[in-house]
């Protein structure tokens, strides 16, 4: 079967498996309800009547003016009118002068390690000092998260998997990690720089080091490397973040699809590996090939994938760092933040069903233009989960060895066992479970910060609470945190509602938005975000096709009396989902990723649904990232 990035089938929280919600839980979503009815005045109930039809253009009170996309689903992307959405990097586009061409039926590991990579995700925005004729000049740091054979390679559908050999893992290999790319912006539009400095491929091959407090562990030793402090690569790199001093983080999700083979009986990683869904559904094949990802021949290798990795952008040679300190989960994203004290705040959501939020403290202060003293800041701090509570608290529960129940008592042995053992040290704490907690992103100027729940089908009607008070989640919602006095170092928040995702019109569904929203301006699954530099929040989806419509991006108001009103800016060709959104500094370019076009999960390489962007019969789909402009050279939006 091939896949999509957003058809996680697993749950593994042991807490839920089996389990309805506690008798704790239930009072505290009555309460909760009663809360949010009366209380939340700014974030509407909109039932079958509350949502209007497409109007004018500008609802008053609007700060988005751009004229809304409609509610459809074609081959092709869609951006309003007054705007050009145009392919920046593709699939196979060359990144070095010696890069060569795309060749889709002789695909080799070698040429794509000099090419731009596959399923690009996350995107990261650098500005560098302008060119000599005055020209702005980035850095983009793109992720490319997972490869999908099917539509990847010609040839293999006869007889999938059984027909991918050695040299097709090779290839897949090479083709995740991550694309560093220099742009350049001339009369109006980025393009690539080749040559430039600054380029860079990262693979699933590309020595990495493991740092902070499980470094060196026995259980991240392997047979390759008894130190347990060098990793070879990374994977399934889905969101990310830039931080504060120009560094590039790369969070590693669904490792768990990478490791194949027989736990031998009785392994003493059995219950970890389960608790991470290891083993349970691989869906690459690259164990039958490589030792390092066959359970039945090393069992510690999964246990060095689901960190964070830092990398820093400016020195294509330096060696990327997985910082253990900020835990061991299917992260989706790694945005950062700095607290009023200079601490730097990171928040992380898990991405699977009924899994946890945290947030990440570190230790030392932010040196405001110190790139040297910041470099190796997220080494050390303290990790948190979040539970939230129905009285609309959110208390941020520190994951510390020694404390509370992380103890050896419950086999904790030392801190290295708490960060790689992050989920079951959350379990123990109590923290919330959660409708698959997605992108989290931090507006510093106001103290908030926005958690997208992507959806939940399997959270049954006793299984509810108060953040979470949906049963078959099929659309998600958007959580609100508000950090008290703008301090995200706070370890007690606040949390509330702004949408419930899925269609007003249909009361049934439960869906809560801003009554001005249009036809076009709700939707499903959020995924990724965005606060542009306005302040305005955009929100990604992957998932949207369950309601019918294509996957998108939305504009949403987030304050005044359309708090809540979502509105449609760009659609995805049909198969694709959008990620990665990222707006250039001056807010006059956004960047977004288009994954797996074409792709239905039963789709071909030879049977696209789409062959996006190219529309030709010698191109396959291809996952590109778009630029888009307004055509006035305006800021994006407005
Ligand atoms: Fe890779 Fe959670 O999406
Ligand atoms: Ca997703
Ligand atoms: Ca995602």
């Amino acid at each position: 079967m091939g896949f999509k990035s957003s058809d996680p089938d697993e749950v593994s929280n042991p807490r839920m498996l089996n389990a309805p919600a506690t008798i704790g839980d239930l009072i505290e979503l009555r309460i909760s309800r009663r809360l949010f009815l009366g209380g939340a005045a700014a974030t509407a109930v909109a039932g079958a009547a509350g949502c209007a039809n497409s109007g004018p253009s500008r609802a008053p009170g609007a700060s988005f003016t751009f004229a809304e996309i409609e509610r459809a689903m074609d081959d092709t992307h869609h951006a309003p009118a007054g705007y050009a959405a145009d392919v920046l990097l593709r699939w196979g586009d060359a990144l070095f002068e010696d890069s060569p061409p795309f060749d889709p039926m002789h695909q080799t590991a070698a040429a794509q390690r000099r090419q731009f990579g596959v399923n690009n995700d996350f995107i990261g925005f650098i500005a560098l000092d302008p060119a000599a004729d005055g020209s702005a000049r980035a850095l983009l740091c793109v992720n490319h998260e997972y490869a999908n054979a099917k539509m990847m390679f010609p040839g293999v559908e006869p007889d999938y998997p059984a027909l991918l050999t050695k040299a097709h893992c090779e290839v897949e290999m090479a083709g995740h990690g991550s694309s560093i790319v220099e742009i350049v912006k001339r009369d109006g539009k980025w393009r690539p720089v080749i040559p430039s400095k600054f380029n860079r491929r990262i693979t699933a091959e590309t020595p990495m080091s493991l740092t902070g407090p499980a470094a060196g562990d026995d259980r991240l030793k392997t047979h390759e490397d008894p130190e347990g402090r060098t990793v070879l690569g990374t994977v399934f790199n889905c969101a990310g973040g830039i931080t504060a001093w120009g560094s590039y983080l790369m969070a590693e999700e669904n490792f768990h699809n990478y490791f194949g083979g027989e736990l031998p009986d009785g392994h003493a990683e059995a219950p970890t590996l389960k608790r991470y869904s290891v083993g349970s559904s691989p869906r690459f094949v690259w164990g039958r090939y490589f030792d390092r990802f066959n359970l039945g021949k090393e069992q510690h290798e999964a246990n060095r994938f689901g960190w964070i990795v830092e990398v820093d952008p400016f020195d294509p040679t330096s060696t990327p760092k997985k910082r253990t300190a900020l835990g061991r989960f299917k992260h989706e994203g790694a945005e950062s933040v700095i607290a009023p004290d200079g601490r730097v705040v990171l928040y992380s959501g898990d991405d699977e069903r009924f899994e946890y939020v945290y947030k990440f403290v570190s230790d030392r202060k932010y040196v405001d233009g110190d790139r040297r003293a910041n470099i190796d800041i997220l080494e050390s701090g303290t990790l948190h989960v979040a539970r939230f509570d129905a009285d609309g608290t959110l208390q941020w529960l520190r994951l510390v060895f020694g404390e509370g129940p992380l103890t050896a008592e419950n086999g904790f042995r030392s801190q290295a066992d708490v960060l790689i053992e992050t989920r079951r040290a959350a379990d123990l704490l109590g923290a919330t479970p959660m409708d698959r907690p997605e992108d989290v992103e931090a507006d510093h100027r106001t103290g908030r910060v926005y958690l997208m729940l992507t959806n939940n089908n399997r959270r049954k009607a006793d299984q509810v609470n108060a953040a979470n008070p949906r049963a078959d989640n099929k659309f998600g919602h958007i959580i609100e945190i508000i950090e008290p006095d703008g301090d995200f170092a706070s370890t007690t928040s606040r949390w509330d509602f702004l949408v419930k995702c899925g269609d007003p019109a249909d009361p049934a569904v439960g869906a809560t938005w801003n009554p001005a929203t249009t036809k076009n301006g709700w939707f499903g699954s959020p995924d990724n975000c965005a606060i542009d530099p306005s302040g305005r929040l955009w929100i990604a989806t992957d998932g949207n096709a369950e309601t019918g419509a294509a996957d998108g991006l939305w504009a949403m108001e987030t304050t005044g009396p359309l708090r809540g009103a979502g509105r449609a800016f760009f659609r995805a060709p049909i198969g694709g989902e959008v990620t990665g959104p990222r707006f250039a500094d001056d807010g006059t370019t956004l960047f977004l990723s288009v994954q797996h076009p074409g792709d239905d999960g039963t789709t071909f390489f030879e049977r696209p649904l789409t062959r996006w962007p190219d529309f030709s019969h010698e191109m396959p789909a291809r996952a590109s990232v778009l630029q888009i402009n307004k055509i006035d050279g305006g800021p994006i939006g407005s």
